[in-house]
């Protein structure tokens, strides 16, 4: 079949065959298939949808594309964890080690920062020092060693996704489900591991906007993982304002680290024992609750903490930053954003947060633009707190030459009002094979 009678019949709203979507994605790994008309089948897909079937199939040929990673050289089960990204989104720093410590095995490829939302190997790289490209032989023996190694994903993996990714990211079709599910699923499938927990985030910073549409990602997500022998859960968490309180490559890893020390922000600490628990529950360590009761004993006896500093050691980075703060690098200066008026927050749009942020240097507005590690944004206020004209809303970190834009945007994401907003969920419902349980009402 041509391309172009490919793209049609997506177009008039058809099911494509396993052999039509081979010869679109293999041929346009191949770089027979140009970018046009990848962007046009994409477009297609994001108007007419695809079956959870054909979703299926196309995440199959993705994942087979590139490398197929076998963690069969490391003992144990393993569990990976991916969230669909946020701003100020640091649990994987907290999660992983608190994992490790209860002594299941983190054998985990991370990404970079992509458009508003931070990256854990950015994160990672702010400990200066630290290396997040091993050989597949030193991370096999780091896993087997100490139980965890976290590093930038292989070039190797899912090839198509790479490819495919930037191409959406340019042609208005992130926010597809079908897109979504087979780019992240694809990744995981060709990492290797036994079970997977996705972090479905939802809301203003999230590429699903509303729980309804999560829900209906994190199903699908599910069952392709399902399909493949893999168990995968899916928790579905709120991304309407940020995760913590800092915003920043540096920034959040030092709140990570407040919380493995067990005095983290309430909200993020909460998440990250809930993300925590059924990691570990997908390991077969127990039911949600004595699995949470876990999380909470590796934080309160300090192991949790001492095996992060253990993987940061272990990829030769500069861990006395994760004691004494000060020793990371610092940010050229600080600018406090002062309130104009007095009032609650009734909303704080975590996109564009998120894109202040970057705007101070925290992430990348061009591929390969280097990154101000100690710049970002600590939130003095989010949304339901009461602020006074004059208090400070938030701390700039970085550059004095990027406040002006980076206020202008931080600004237009707050909305004032008179009345307390009631309180939204932090979790709203987990997924699993056995269907979905909500912790809270519908958004
Ligand atoms: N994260 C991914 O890896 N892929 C997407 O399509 C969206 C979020």
């Amino acid at each position: 079949m041509r391309i172009y009678d490919i793209i049609a019949k997506k177009r008039d709203g058809g099911t494509h065959t396993r052999a039509e979507l081979e010869t679109l994605i293999n041929g346009y790994v191949a770089g027979d298939v140009p970018d046009y008309q990848m962007a046009a089948w994409m477009m297609a897909v994001y108007l007419r949808g695809m079956t959870d079937e054909e979703t299926a199939i196309l995440t199959d040929i993705m994942a087979r594309s590139g490398e197929m990673v076998d963690l069969s050289p490391i003992a144990g089960i393993k569990v990976d964890k991916h969230s669909t990204g946020g701003v100020g989104d640091k649990t994987t720093l907290v999660i992983a080690p608190i994992a490790a410590a209860c002594g299941v095995k983190i054998a985990k490829m991370s990404g970079r920062g992509l458009g508003h939302t931070g990256g854990t190997i950015d994160k990672m790289e702010s400990v200066p020092g630290t290396r997040t490209a091993l050989t597949q032989e030193e991370f096999f023996a780091q896993v087997n060693r100490i139980g965890i190694s976290v590093i930038g994903q292989s070039e190797n993996i899912a090839a198509a996704d790479k490819k495919m990714y930037a191409l959406r990211d340019v042609t208005a079709t992130v926010s597809c489900i079908p897109l979504i599910a087979s780019s992240i699923m694809s990744k995981k499938l060709a990492s290797g591991s036994d079970a997977i927990l996705l972090d479905v985030t939802t809301g203003t910073g999230a590429f699903m906007k509303t729980v309804e549409d999560s829900v209906q990602l994190a199903k699908l997500m599910v069952s392709i993982g399902g399909h493949h022998g893999r168990k995968v859960a899916a928790m579905i968490t709120d991304m309407d304002t940020p995760l913590g309180h800092n915003i920043g490559n540096s920034l959040e890893v030092m709140e990570s680290m407040e919380v493995l020390k067990g005095r983290g922000p309430a909200d993020l600490t909460e998440v990250c024992l809930q993300l925590a628990s059924y990691m570990l529950v997908l390991a077969g360590k127990g039911t949600p609750e004595e699995c949470r009761a876990m999380a909470q004993q590796v934080i309160a006896d300090g192991s949790a903490f001492a095996k992060c500093k253990e993987m940061f050691a272990a990829q030769s980075g500069d861990v006395r930053v994760l004691e004494d703060y000060s020793l990371f690098d610092q940010p050229a200066a600080k600018y406090e954003v002062l309130a104009e008026a007095d009032g609650y927050i009734t909303a704080n749009d975590a996109e564009k947060i998120g894109i202040a942020s970057v705007l101070l240097g925290a992430g990348r507005e061009k591929k390969g633009d280097p990154l101000d590690y100690a710049a970002g944004i600590i939130l003095h206020k989010k949304r339901g707190d009461y602020v006074r004209r004059g208090e400070s809303l938030a701390t700039f970190c970085g550059a004095p030459e990027r406040f002006a834009a980076a206020e202008a945007v931080y600004r237009s994401a707050f909305t004032f009002g008179p009345e307390k907003p009631s309180e939204l969920p932090l979790i709203y419902a987990i997924v699993t094979d056995t269907g979905v349980s909500y912790f809270s009402e519908e958004k």
